[in-house]
Order: structure tokens, then sequence, then C-alpha cells
């Protein structure tokens, strides 16, 4: 067996038994690769907007044997013996989720944000129906295509006007739009996502057709808990789904909550999540999501006010270094994202790959007025795991100063490569959480010993 190996059968996969020693090959070779990705992000600057990093108390519960159970149902309702512990943790999990976010509501049972949203979809609407979103060219996430979670439940798309001045919803058009189609869902969320969301002006207008406001904080989750967005439970919405590993600091996994009075509501919700879209709950991750929402009430503002102001800073020494960087006159940003047009630069995909190699990781990303999906003009920078690590307005600067060197003044990949890991050097343990001075990229040797034949 090699490494470059794959498909699930056919031409080119060994028949039989492995030989000896292939196996435990196997295992090393997949440790060993682990290994080499923990340091290589040790030693970049990791700027995709969506990922974050794990406290060492949160991750520790990753590899507990919680990870072995199962717990269908909710607490005190499971359909498995062995469970009363999970629920005292599933208990305090909801309990800090629902202070956190100050609503009545929470159910931590998604495991990821797609599955919050399928579970949004399965509860509040049904196949057919019309439910308002963005556009995936005006930053909305596959969720919301006909080949995503919206294709799944087979939801009709009524699309919002997008002012690409401002970087957000048109919201004299979108009210034209929503009156025409009287949609009884309107989602609201991006994955590029700069501004909030006009929720106060849409308001009337949503209560007017009748349409019930979700909103997905995939993306700014942690910063609407840290104070620093928009509000979506007292601005309109009655349901929020979410990842919990972008701004929120969390391990990867879903959650839904809501602030509503009404018990039909909430049971649909409930039984959306399970067993609507989940079997099991992926405990081990809920236990960790604990751990996280306890940090983000203890650190959470802090943290949440530095990503902001980071990626404030970064945008402004880009554009000082003469990147097209959206909505300047905007202040560029109000989140832990940027978007930058690098058309003169190559276009996004190429950047994105020639920045990569210089250890500076980031995504292409299409941007408003793109023609073609498959040459994105742009990319997307987010500040969450730079902020984490420490990393101050100052670093930011030098960031840009990084990117201006590999992309506009010549320098070599090599080069930016170095002086990115001397960057970095200084910011490879966390911050914002209990256990503050962890490394955070260790890969954690449980056993001590590589496997033998
Ligand atoms: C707005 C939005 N919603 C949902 C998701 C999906 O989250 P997950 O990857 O946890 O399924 C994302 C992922 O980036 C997102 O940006």
């Amino acid at each position: 067996m090699t490494e470059n190996s794959s498909g699930n059968g056919g031409v080119g996969v060994p028949a039989g038994a492995p030989a000896p020693g292939e196996m435990a090959s196997a295992v090393r070779t997949v440790r060993d690769l682990a290994r080499q990705h923990s340091a290589r992000f040790e030693r970049s600057i990791p700027l995709i907007a969506s990922e974050n990093l794990l406290s060492p108390y949160a991750k520790e519960l990753l590899v507990s044997d919680l990870h072995s159970r199962y717990a269908e149902g909710l607490p005190g309702e499971r359909y498995y013996e062995g469970n009363e512990l999970v629920d005292r943790i599933e208990n305090l999990t909801l309990e800090l989720a629902r202070r956190l976010f100050r609503c009545s509501f929470a159910d931590v049972r998604p495991i990821s944000g797609t599955v919050a949203n399928l579970a949004v979809l399965k509860a509040l609407a049904e196949p057919g129906a019309p439910v308002g979103t963005s556009r995936l060219a005006d930053g909305a996430h596959i969720s919301s295509a006909a080949f995503g979670a919206f294709g799944l439940r087979g939801v009709r798309p009524v699309y919002y006007a997008w002012d690409e001045a401002r970087m957000t919803i048109d919201v004299a058009r979108t009210r034209e739009i929503l009156r025409a189609e009287r949609p009884k869902l309107c989602l609201f969320g991006l994955s590029l996502f700069l501004f909030p969301m006009p929720l106060d002006e849409l308001r009337p207008t949503l209560e007017e057709v009748g349409a019930t406001g979700w909103y997905d904080a995939a993306h700014v989750l942690g910063l609407i808990a840290g104070g620093e967005f928009q509000d979506p439970l007292r601005e309109g919405c009655t349901v929020l789904s979410a990842s919990t590993h972008k701004t929120l600091p969390g391990p990867q996994h879903g959650i839904l909550l809501a602030e509503t009075r009404d018990d039909a509501v909430v049971q649909r919700l409930r039984s959306g999540a399970f067993p609507g879209v989940t079997s099991n709950h992926h405990l081990h991750a809920m236990a960790a999501l604990a751990v996280s929402l306890a940090e983000h009430l203890e650190f959470g503002r802090e943290y949440a006010r530095r990503t902001v102001a980071n990626a404030r800073a970064l945008a402004q020494a880009l554009h000082d270094k003469g990147f097209d960087v959206l909505a300047a006159e905007l202040g560029f940003t109000r989140s832990h994202t940027l978007a930058v047009r690098v058309v003169r630069e190559g276009g996004g995909a190429d950047v994105a790959r020639r920045l990569a190699d210089a250890g500076i990781i980031a995504n292409k990303n299409l941007l408003p007025g793109d023609r073609s999906p498959k040459q994105p003009g742009g990319i997307r920078l987010g500040t969450p795991e730079v902020t984490r690590v420490g990393m101050g307005e100052r670093e930011m600067g030098r960031i840009a100063e990084l990117m201006d060197a590999l992309l506009h003044r010549g320098r070599s990949v090599e080069e930016v490569a170095a002086l990115a890991a001397e960057l970095k050097h200084g910011f490879t343990t966390l911050r914002y959480c209990f256990g503050a001075g962890e490394a955070a990229y260790r890969y954690y040797d449980l056993v001590g010993r590589e496997p033998n034949a």
C-alpha cells in the first residue's frame, strides 16, 4: 500500500490480507503526516476565516471515553443506558449556551453548522416552500444552494437583493421581493460576512409577510457572544444555527439557539435535530463545547474585541500597501473577515496558492461581480486564529508587509516563507482560555511509541 493509493476498490487496490507490517506502517504514516501538519501550521500564518484553535481543556475531552458512547435523545429521556453523567454534561452545556447567548432555548446535538441548518429546514420548512436567503456570489454558504442543504430539503430559495458597495442586503429591493414571494422562513447569515445584516430594517417586512427570522451565525457566533456584532435574537430572528469552531473557538460541532415562547417551534427544532438529522451527537465534542462556552463567558469579550480590531488593522495595512480591500469607505469590515480583490495580483486561486506556499494560509473567494465561479477574483482573510495566539495590530502590519513583498515586490516564496515562520515563532501558544500559554499546535502522543509490525 502506498501513500497515493486511492479509491474504494478495483484497479490499484491490493487484494487479500495485508503483508506483515503493512498496516503498522500505515498507522505510522498517518501519525507522521499529522505531526508534519501540526508543524506546518506552527510555522504558518493561518488566516482562514472559518478556522480556530481549541483550548487544551477542550481538546482533552475529545479523546475522553465520551467519544465511545451513544446518548440518543435528551437528558433524562435516553434510548441507551449508562448516560447519567452524559446527561449532567449535556445539561451543563445547554445552561452555558443559554447563558452566553441570553436565550430561552438551546440544542447542542447538531454535529456541525450544516447539520444545524438542515435541522432548522426540517423543523420550519416543508419541501417546495419558498425560503429567503442570499446568493452564493454575495457570500452565502453552500447550505443555501440547490446542491446543498436547501436542495436536500427541497425548498425554493428566494434571493435577497444585494448592495455591492455596502456589502450587505439591499433593504428596499429586498422588501419588494419578500412582499412578492411571501416566504415563511428567512435565513440571514454569510460565509463572507463583513457587516451586520439589516435585521432591524427588515423586521417589519418579515412580520408583515409572516416570516420567521433565522440567522446562520456559523462565522460570527463568537463575536455575537462577545458583544462585538449584532445580536440577532434581539433583532427579530427567532432561531439561530451555527458551527461552534470559527469565531467561537470551540470543537467542530453545531448548535441551535432560539428565543421563543412557542412550544411547537421548540418541539419542531428538537425533533429536527434528533431524530431529524442526527442519531448520536458526538458526546466528546459536546463536552468540549461546554468548556469552550465557559471559556467564552470568561474571556470572550476581550477575544472578540481583539479579533475585530485585528481584522480592521489588517485591512487598513493591506489597503495602505495598495491592495484592493473591499468596502474601504465603510471601514473594510466590522467582523473577523476581510475580502481582497486580487485580480491585479493574478486572481484568487493563484494568489491563495502562492500565499500558502509562502506560509500564509488563506482561501480564494468569489466576490460580488465575479463572472465565473471557477475564477474567483478575491481572497478571504480572517483573524480568529492569529488573534487566538496573541497577535495584535503590529503583527497585522507585518503580515501586510509580507503579502506586499510576495505579491507586489517580487520577493521569492522561500524568502517570504522564512519571514512568515520568523513572525509566527513568537505566537505559538494559546490565549483567551483556561490553560493559556499551552502549545497551540502540539501533537498529543498518547502512546509514546510507534506501532510495531
Ligand atoms: C455561514 C455558514 N454556515 C454554515 C457553515 C457550515 O458549517 P460546518 O462546516 O460546521 O458544517 C459554514 C461553514 O463555513 C458557514 O460559513
